[in-house]
């Protein structure tokens, strides 16, 4: 029976988070995934041809399907913003409600980050209303859409950006609607759907320099009149220009941003009250202290769990120079790290070492251009730090490149 032997699914077209169907596609399969079970190289022998070559498409797949793993940056931003999403669902008062902007460098885990929270929320909230009625949600589930979840387009304007919203719902949209039209229309697919958080991720495509600058400051403005929390993501915010009418208030940490005078998306201004934001920035790494160095050991240490290399040593990869080593590759930033090791992984597979080492990983490039659904101008592909200065500096080392055998024979 072939079911019985194929060791996992391959995956079907990736599902985009950014139309309703796919967003709880991609809730209800992101924990699926199953890893390949863990070997060595003796186990791996005894295989059957055609069982080795599942087992090592499987660990590619393992590969390419690294577990998220909670950092202390992203803690940080998940204590914050669950806090503001829950309170602010469970508000009945028709105030506004505070928003969450989370900004970072380009593949600092930005998206991952709040997209699993936002999951995870969507899931307590559907549970909770399955809970506390559940014939009212009886065949309506995919109305239901506890949470939103849209990219802006890139060099996109507030017109575009309501559109992007509309889109997510899949409501119609009219050629002929104004800015007004659209924003309304937005407020109608939220309250419909019953959505709570409305998350607009890479929000600094909006260029802030141009003369549609305070349509999309009113329009931020708008998005918070709708009982929503609004979770704004980003790249360098503070530098941005978003934040550039708003104030920093240091008795609550938060930032308000003024009513705006001229008032010009109707019926969505209830009150002229200022919006009040909390700014969370994910960061990256760093190496400078005890405790940093400790958290990045502990991040390698999840990363070396999820691998399923024959020849690899406990200690692979947070022994010896090799922590310090791939922080300077990466410059702790947790997706240049996560592309370093899947490409490695694929070159110790290839050659045949089965394991990380230093040497090997310097023959591994982290490429980014023409990486798809990132914006270089827009800040979202950091830097990379180039391999040679780094090779220059490191005299040699040591521990791991003569530790246990070699993976020949494979
Ligand atoms: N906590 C984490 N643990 C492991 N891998 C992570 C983590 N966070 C992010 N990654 C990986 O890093 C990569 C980049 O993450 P993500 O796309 O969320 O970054 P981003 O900050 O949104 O980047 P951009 O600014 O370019 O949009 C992803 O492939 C993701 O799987
Ligand atoms: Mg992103």
């Amino acid at each position: 029976m072939i079911g019985n032997e194929l060791p996992f699914v391959l995956p079907g077209p990736a599902p985009a988070r950014d139309t309703l169907a796919g967003w709880q596609h991609w809730c209800r399969i992101r924990r699926s995934f199953v890893p390949a079970p863990l070997m060595d190289l003796a186990a791996w022998r005894l295989l059957s041809p055609r069982k080795k070559m599942l087992h090592n498409l499987h660990r590619a797949a393992t590969h390419a399907n690294l577990p998220l793993l909670a950092t202390p940056m992203s803690r940080a931003v998940e204590k914050l913003l669950n806090g503001r999403i829950e309170s602010n669902a469970l508000k009945l008062k028709p105030t506004t409600r505070a928003g969450v902007m989370v900004s970072g460098g380009g593949y600092q885990g930005k998206t991952e980050c709040v997209c699993e929270i936002a999951a995870a929320f969507e899931e307590r909230w559907l549970a909770l209303h399955q809970h506390l009625n559940p014939e009212a949600q009886s065949g309506h589930r995919d109305l239901h859409a506890p949470v939103a979840y849209v990219q802006t387009p890139v060099t996109a304007k507030p017109k575009s950006t309501c559109k992007a919203i509309l889109n997510f719902y899949g409501a119609p949209i009219s050629p002929r609607m104004d800015l007004p039209d659209l924003i309304q229309q937005v407020a109608s697919s939220l309250r419909d759907h019953g959505t709570k958080v409305l998350i607009l991720d890479d929000i600094t495509r909006l260029r802030m320099h141009r003369a549609d600058d305070q349509d999309t400051l009113d329009l931020i403005r708008a998005f918070m009149s709708m009982h929503v929390t609004l979770v704004l993501i980003g790249v360098d915010i503070r530098g941005s220009g978003l934040l550039r009418e708003g104030r920093h208030d240091p008795s609550t940490g938060q930032w308000q941003l003024p009513a705006s005078e001229r008032s010009k998306f109707r019926g969505l201004e209830p009150t002229q009250t200022e919006r009040r934001f909390d700014l969370v920035e994910l960061g990256r790494f760093r190496y400078d202290s005890p405790p940093q160095i400790a958290a990045w050991l502990q991040h390698l240490r999840g990363v070396q769990e999820g691998l399923r290399l024959l020849d690899a040593t406990s200690g692979m990869l947070t022994e010896g120079t090799m922590p310090e080593y791939l922080f300077q590759r990466t410059n702790g930033v947790v997706g240049l790290l996560e592309r370093l090791i899947e490409d490695g992984c694929r070159e110790a597979i290839d050659s045949g070492l089965e394991r990380l080492t230093e040497d090997l990983l310097d023959s591994v490039a982290i490429d980014l251009t023409g990486v798809p659904d990132r914006d270089p101008e827009a800040g979202e592909v950091p830097p990379v730090p180039a391999r040679e200065a780094r090779k220059a500096k490191r005299s040699r080392n040591t521990v791991f490149d003569d530790r246990g055998p070699a993976a020949t024979g494979t």
